[in-house]
């Protein structure tokens, strides 16, 4: 009888842990920051992503995978090449989803997709630089600059289990599971601190064939400017 209650005891209780970390989930508090650098056609994104929460240990737990997606619009591409080349440092990998013509203009260009996934399940703190490069845009008026929207990159969640383990009801997004596979997972679209604004981009329109022409004169000028300098300090007297 006493033994009989024993177990009934254990499996009421066991049943009640098995609810109780069955609702345990994990909350991430990820910061990450933006920049983008370098003028012209040819720019740089850098990001710099930093998790605060949760600790290394209850994140390995999850056996969960994190991934950045970044929709590119078509005033901008990211050339393939230069990805492949990226593709192997130890941190991330990168995946191109979509048709990227780098010949053509604005105009004329099909968005893709750009997916970074981390390597290491848990990351802490990571810095990545993603190149890419501003299409040439119609030429309506001569001269003036067009405007590339750029969205915030999505942080995407991808847990092996249950997505539950993630706390937030963030909206699920199909997404490639893996960066060398084209089979689709359901991620989570994961919220996180932006320490950035949306960034516009401005690319000059048209009149290309001034270039030549202004750089030609900023050289002048600053061959002038350099004789002017010399000249006074040759008139200094010692
Ligand atoms: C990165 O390398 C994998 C092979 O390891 C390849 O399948 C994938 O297409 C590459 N990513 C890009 C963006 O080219
Ligand atoms: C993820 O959510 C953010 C805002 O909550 C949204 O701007 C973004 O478009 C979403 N990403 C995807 C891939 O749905």
């Amino acid at each position: 009888m006493h033994l009989r209650f024993d177990l009934l005891h254990l499996i009421v209780l066991l049943f009640v842990f098995q609810l109780v970390s069955a609702n345990v989930c994990i909350k991430p508090n990820v910061y990450i920051t933006q920049k983008i650098s370098n003028e012209g056609f040819h720019r740089e994104i850098n990001w710099l992503i930093e998790v605060l929460e949760p600790t290394i240990e209850s994140w390995e737990k999850t056996k969960c995978k994190v991934a950045l997606r970044l929709d590119v619009p078509s005033g901008i591409y990211v050339n393939p090449d230069e990805i492949n080349a990226l593709n192997e440092t130890e941190e991330v990998s990168f995946r191109i989803s979509g048709k990227v013509d780098i010949e053509v203009p604005a105009h004329e260009a099909k968005e893709h997709k750009v997916y970074v996934y981390f390597n290491n399940a848990y990351i802490n703190r990571i810095s990545i630089d993603l190149p890419f490069h501003l299409r040439y845009q119609r030429s309506q008026i001569t001269g003036g600059y067009g405007k590339v929207y750029l969205q915030k990159p999505s942080l995407l969640v991808w847990c092996e289990n249950n997505l539950n383990k993630i706390c937030q009801k963030g909206l699920k997004v199909e997404a490639p599971c893996e960066h060398f596979s084209s089979k689709q997972c359901v991620w989570k679209n994961l919220s996180y601190d932006a320490l950035f604004d949306d960034a516009d981009l401005f690319v000059p329109i048209g009149d290309l064939d001034h270039y030549p022409i202004v750089s030609i004169v900023s050289l002048l000028l600053g061959c002038a400017g350099s004789i002017y300098v010399l000249s006074i300090l040759s008139m200094t007297p010692l």
